[in-house]
């Protein structure tokens, strides 16, 4: 199965799960993609100043994982408009999650994932399942990151 894991990340920590993941699923037989998503201007949660530059393309993928942080309880602007942007996600399955550094899920992790299943669903996704990665906790041990493996045994190995 082709996947592409598209993230964005401002400060490293979304991209740092990401790489993880990739080798998560290469060791399973899945060719897979990282591919990070750039922005022009300011993407802080109170700016609208900014655009996608770098945008990922998605028809090539089989299925598809999205990441990104949570900013101000919410999901990260640039993920949002490019969810949005995105053609038809038909036939595709989908896992997603996101990077926080509160403790609590209520503080942002579960108001970010369900605004990204929304729109990958509204867009025809299946969504296999979704992880909330505390950063902080992650950090202790990156060689594995809670989350990564439950996201890696939602896609069948190859
Ligand atoms: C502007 C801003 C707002 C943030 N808001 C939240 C928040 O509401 N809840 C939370 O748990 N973490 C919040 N964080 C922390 C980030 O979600 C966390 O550090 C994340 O792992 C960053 O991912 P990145 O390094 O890929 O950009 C915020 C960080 C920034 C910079």
């Amino acid at each position: 199965m082709k996947i592409g894991i598209i993230v964005y990340s401002q400060t490293g920590n979304t991209i740092t799960a990401a790489q993880q993941l990739q080798q998560k699923l290469k060791a399973q037989g899945h060719t897979n993609t990282l591919e990070r998503i750039t922005v022009a201007g300011n993407a802080s949660p109170e700016s609208k100043d900014f655009r996608l530059e770098y945008i990922p393309a998605i028809d090539a993928y089989d299925a598809l994982i999205f990441g990104a942080p949570v900013h101000a309880f919410s999901l990260a602007k640039a993920m949002d408009v490019y969810l949005n942007q995105l053609p038809s996600l038909e036939k595709k399955d989908a896992a997603l999650f996101v990077t926080k550094q509160l403790r609590f899920a209520w503080t942002g992790g579960n108001r970010a994932i369900g605004r990204m299943k929304k729109i990958c669903e509204t867009k025809g996704a299946k969504v296999l399942g979704s992880e909330i990665i505390i950063w902080p906790k992650a950090k202790e041990n990156l060689e594995h990151i809670e989350g990564v493996e439950r996201l890696t045994a939602l896609f069948t190995p190859d």
